[in-house]
């Protein structure tokens, strides 16, 4: 399976659009907001990356990420010239999706939770359909909307309804099977021009292949779209790992735990961080392993 990240801009329009660089470089607390929807493909197991940004900070994402190698992964890029739909990443991205099947995560969302390894995993292991996840939010109207039916399974899909018909957002973070680029090809853009993927995914829900998981209540979801929600999102992130003493979505910590690299190569990366805090955290695993 391979991994989309669309990070373009100005995306949300309520970010400032005189903003110097695109929202995903920007930190959440202690690191690159991209890091943590990297980190969810790496904990889906995926190892093949593909970055999607604009022209303008394409270039400031492989400055950041690199080819991967550091991380025992790969990510390459890809440039999306004007932000003309979600939906559009599966289409910039379909020669490196190939005929396999891929998850797409925006570069603006954050999860964190316990068990949702588990239900990654088990998404990334689709071959036929889409796997969507859905949690429950109080203004459902601001999202794409799905309703379920008495069986648990997809009903309805909605974008931005005025009425919403159930209080279930769907998140930014898909898995689709190998036709999706195929799929996203016959979509018309929408009112507003963009490729929409509530428009991509009702072509799952049409075939009735269209699987939600609905997240724990217990599990968190940002959209750090938004000057508050990211605001929010980085003293979320502050407090969970000031209070457990552990890192939430840090890349090179899930790529050792995953056996993508090894000790020395962790301690590299570490060193490589002059003594900082997010420097000593990573040297700090290879002493409590030790
Ligand atoms: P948003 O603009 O928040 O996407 P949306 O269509 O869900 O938003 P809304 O309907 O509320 O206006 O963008 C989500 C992420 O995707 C964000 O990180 C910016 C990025 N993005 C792109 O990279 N390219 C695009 O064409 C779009 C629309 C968004």
């Amino acid at each position: 399976m391979r991994g989309l990240v669309l990070a373009g801009g100005p995306g949300s329009r309520l970010w400032p659009v005189t903003c110097a660089v695109s929202k995903q470089l920007l930190p959440v607390y202690d690191k690159p907001m991209i890091y943590y929807p990297l980190s969810v493909l790496l904990q889906s197991g995926i190892k093949d990356i593909m970055v999607i940004s604009t022209p303008r900070d394409t270039p400031r994402f492989q400055h950041l990420l690199g080819d991967g190698s550091q991380w025992g992964i790969a990510v390459s890029y890809a440039v999306q010239t004007s932000p003309e739909g979600l939906a559009q990443a599966v289409i910039i991205g379909s020669e490196f999706i190939g005929n396999r099947p891929s998850a797409l995560i925006l570069g603006d969302n954050l999860f964190h939770g316990c068990h949702f390894e588990k239900s990654l995993r088990s998404a990334a292991e689709i071959t036929r359909g889409a796997r969507i996840f859905a949690y429950r939010v109080q203004d459902p109207e601001r999202y794409g909307v799905v309703t379920l039916d008495d069986a648990g399974q997809a009903h309805d899909l909605e974008e931005k309804p005025a009425v919403p018909k159930s209080p279930l957002a769907v998140t930014g973070l898909y898995f689709y099977d190998s036709t999706v680029s195929a799929r996203a090809r016959t979509l018309a853009p929408s009112a507003r021009g963009e490729l929409e993927i509530t428009d991509l995914n009702r072509t799952y829900l049409d075939d009735r292949s269209l699987g939600v998981e609905v997240l724990d209540p217990e599990m968190t979801w940002f959209d750090a779209g938004t000057c508050n929600s990211l605001l929010d999102a980085a003293q979320y992130i502050e407090t969970v790992e000031k209070r457990q003493g552990r890192k939430v979505c840090c890349p090179e910590e899930i790529c050792w735990r995953m056996g993508h690299i090894g000790d020395s190569q962790l301690e590299r990366l570490a060193d490589e961080f002059q003594g900082n805090e997010y420097g000593t955290y990573l040297g700090s695993l290879l002493k409590e392993k030790a």
